[in-house]
């Protein structure tokens, strides 16, 4: 329906301030508080606008730039050559559109191609920059900024381990465009770290990484581990390239990272099947990407399609759903954990991101979701990035301004299990339930963390038999397990002799758990499976444990001192003793009997695993890597000894073999442990 001349007016003029305003978040604060759906669906209402009365556009419309201004704070750069934009395709009709427009393109300019080569590659969601070479040396690196006029963020890019700073057989001059990212599990541990700290989160890697790579102090950039993938030039002076996919590999010889899944691809049927290959392996990749670009290989026809305003006619974005979503927040619940932190989680109208259906998810602590000021009722924009946990993280924007919002929801002053006054721990963010031998709620998520894969692994007692164990008073620590009433169990409900005799078998099993999974079971705070392995190892016995001050556990590799402390504490408080004196009774394992770190033949070897492996699953690796007396690490540095990667190995690949650390392959490694 076509609109008033004044009303258009009004709002053209409302449009292009929300869009403003929404650019300034994105680009300055790089807090945005919409996602890109939303935002080109406020663009497009506006270049529909102008697009019916032309005499409305301005010279400063969003519609007219690509980004916002640049930030003040670094020196601006002129890019020689301008950085360009990507149009966008939605689906393989629309990239077919696209296809087609560049062939009858070519042919007008009687170039009679029936199709050509094309390279596709991810899109990957972080923030473009320049990267400077003058005779080999990196002189300077830069943000798009407008695509004209960037930001000189040269000291923050030095910090980039994988970013060449010097490379041999280089041109005169070579400018490398790519794209800075930080990887999925980076994010999410520094949000959590963020979190516990008390400081604000970032909305997705993306923010966190261009917030890190925005730092006016390269310290904090440097504390991030940002990489790169590299996807194309700037300015070259001295070195000619036929072909898009021919300087990619130059560039990978210089020592730039280049993402290996990146194909050539011969005609435009495969071009969809490629791009719907990212689509498939997105939640598998340690980093987020948000689409599939695809580019004509050929450089002189890329020069005959040319541009059209910013976006190149030669290549395009085939974007993605988005991995955000807003839906209500229905109620925020309050669980107590197994160490007795008083935790919330969000309650959402379940709502599909990514193809994964989100209902409930962690709102980590009191103060984090105080920051984020949600509240019940609110329309909420969620975050599912990877395989990793979704997070909730903030209003919906015309949230925050209306009248009739609930309040915001408090830390409860008693335990939601067990009623009793909670105490807010000085200096930290949480508020604990004190009563740690008598919560319930605790006993519950101690049971069920000792009985999980990866700690005791006791089949049989999934969430449901645990409860009523523990409503009928038989079961409220781990130690009970092992002094069940047989004959009481066998005449309950639904629990027929066979299930009987099947729980009796894997509680017998499970004495044979190696003592790090025993340690690891009991819960201590702080220490997961990779500290309680290390704990295991060095001290040898659960009596060593036991008996060491905070000084000797900090000697532990892998384990600081508030660790230290907390574990020194734990393994004094009488529960704790009282539940090992038990669990030894019943026959666990307290000792170690694999050798001590060092002296199997692996010789403390240090080891890193990435990808999947053939046969073995990561687990059993780790586990026969330890059993041979060598470490795991969850990543590469230059103490790695070995990286053993399997399929689909990414980043970690690529710094071992940066850093020259020995690479193997599952055959290697069954070698080395069966020498
Ligand atoms: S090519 C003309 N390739 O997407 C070519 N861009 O909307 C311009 N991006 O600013 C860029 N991965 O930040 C290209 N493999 C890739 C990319 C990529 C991510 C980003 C880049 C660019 C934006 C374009």
């Amino acid at each position: 329906m076509s609109q008033s001349g004044s009303e258009a007016a009004l709002r053209a003029q409302e449009l292009r301030a929300e869009l403003e305003e929404h650019n300034r978040r994105y680009y300055e604060q790089d807090d945005p508080t919409i996602g890109d759906r939303e935002y080109d669906a406020l663009l497009d209402e506006l270049r529909a606008l102008e697009a019916e009365h032309p005499e409305l556009v301005t010279l400063d419309s969003p519609t007219q730039k690509v980004g916002a201004k640049r930030l003040d704070r670094f020196e601006p750069v002129e890019h020689a050559i301008q950085m360009l934009s990507l149009g966008n395709a939605r689906n393989a009709d629309e990239l077919n559109g696209w296809l087609d427009r560049a062939r009858s393109h070519l042919a007008r300019e009687s170039i009679e191609v029936d199709d050509f080569s094309y390279v596709v590659e991810p899109k990957i969601d972080g923030l473009a920059v320049s990267l400077r070479y003058e005779d080999g040396v990196f002189v300077r690196g830069a943000t798009r900024g407008d695509g004209v006029v960037g930001e000189d963020i040269s000291q923050n890019l030095m910090t980039i381990a994988s970013i060449p700073k010097k490379l041999s057989n280089a041109p005169r001059v070579l400018e490398v465009r790519g794209e800075v990212y930080l990887p999925i599990a980076d994010f999410a541990a520094l949000n959590e770290r963020r979190a516990a700290a008390g400081e604000s989160t970032f909305m997705n890697p993306r923010n966190s990484a261009a917030g890190s790579l925005r730092q006016l102090d390269p310290a904090v950039a440097a504390e991030r581990p940002l990489a790169i993938w590299a996807y194309g030039l700037g300015e070259v002076e001295g070195v000619v390239f036929e072909r898009h996919s021919q300087s990619l590999a130059q560039l990978a010889e210089w020592g730039f990272p280049v993402n290996p899944g990146i194909a050539t691809i011969e005609g435009a049927e495969a071009v969809v099947q490629a791009c719907d290959g990212w689509l498939e392996r997105r939640d598998e990749l340690p980093y987020e990407i948000d689409g599939a670009v695809v580019k004509v290989d050929d450089f002189e026809l890329q020069r005959r399609l040319g541009t059209v305003g910013r976006e190149p006619r030669w290549a395009i974005a085939w974007k993605f759903p988005p991995t955000t979503a807003t839906t209500l927040l229905r109620a925020v619940h309050w669980n107590v954990g197994r160490t007795g932190h008083i935790v919330p989680f969000a309650e959402l109208e379940p709502v599909s991101i990514g193809g994964v259906t989100v209902s409930f998810t962690t709102l980590h602590n009191g103060d984090d979701l105080a920051r984020k000021d949600v509240r019940p009722g609110d329309q909420v924009i969620v975050l599912r990035a990877g395989d990793v946990i979704p997070q909730v993280i903030s209003p919906a924007p015309h949230e925050v301004d209306r009248p009739d919002r609930s309040e915001a929801p408090k830390v409860p002053s008693e335990c939601p299990s067990c009623g009793t006054a909670t105490v807010r721990v000085e200096d930290s963010v949480w508020t604990i339930c004190p009563n740690k031998r008598g919560c319930t709620g605790q006993q519950w998520q101690a049971l069920r963390h000792f009985v999980k894969r990866g700690a005791m692994d006791i089949e049989g007692l999934g969430d449901e038999r645990l409860s009523e164990l523990m409503e009928a008073g038989m079961a409220l620590t781990p130690a009970d397990l092992y002094t069940l009433d047989w004959s009481q169990l066998e005449d309950r409900k639904g629990w027929g002799s066979k299930s009987v005799e099947a729980l009796k078998a894997s509680l017998t099993e499970s004495l044979d758990r190696p003592f790090a999974k025993v340690l690891y079971g009991l819960g201590i705070e702080r220490i997961g499976e990779v500290n309680a392995r290390s704990l295991a190892q060095r001290f040898r016995s659960m009596e060593a444990l036991m008996a060491a001050e905070p000084a000797a556990i900090e000697e532990t590799p892998g384990i600081g001192p508030i660790q230290a402390e907390v574990v020194a504490e734990t393994v004094r408080e009488p529960e704790f003793i009282e539940l090992i004196d038990k669990l030894r009774a019943a026959g666990v394992q307290l000792e170690e009997s694999g050798p001590a770190a060092g002296e199997g033949h692996l010789d403390n070897k240090t080891f890193c695993l990435t990808g999947s492996l053939p046969t073995l699953t990561r687990e059993e690796a780790t586990e026969r890597i330890l059993a041979a007396g060598g470490r795991v690490t969850s990543s590469v540095s230059k103490k790695t000894d070995f990286l053993v990667a399997g399929e689909a190995a990414g980043s970690k690949l690529e710094k071992a073999e940066r850093l020259e650390v020995t690479v193997l392959d599952e055959a290697a490694l069954l070698a080395m442990l069966e020498a």
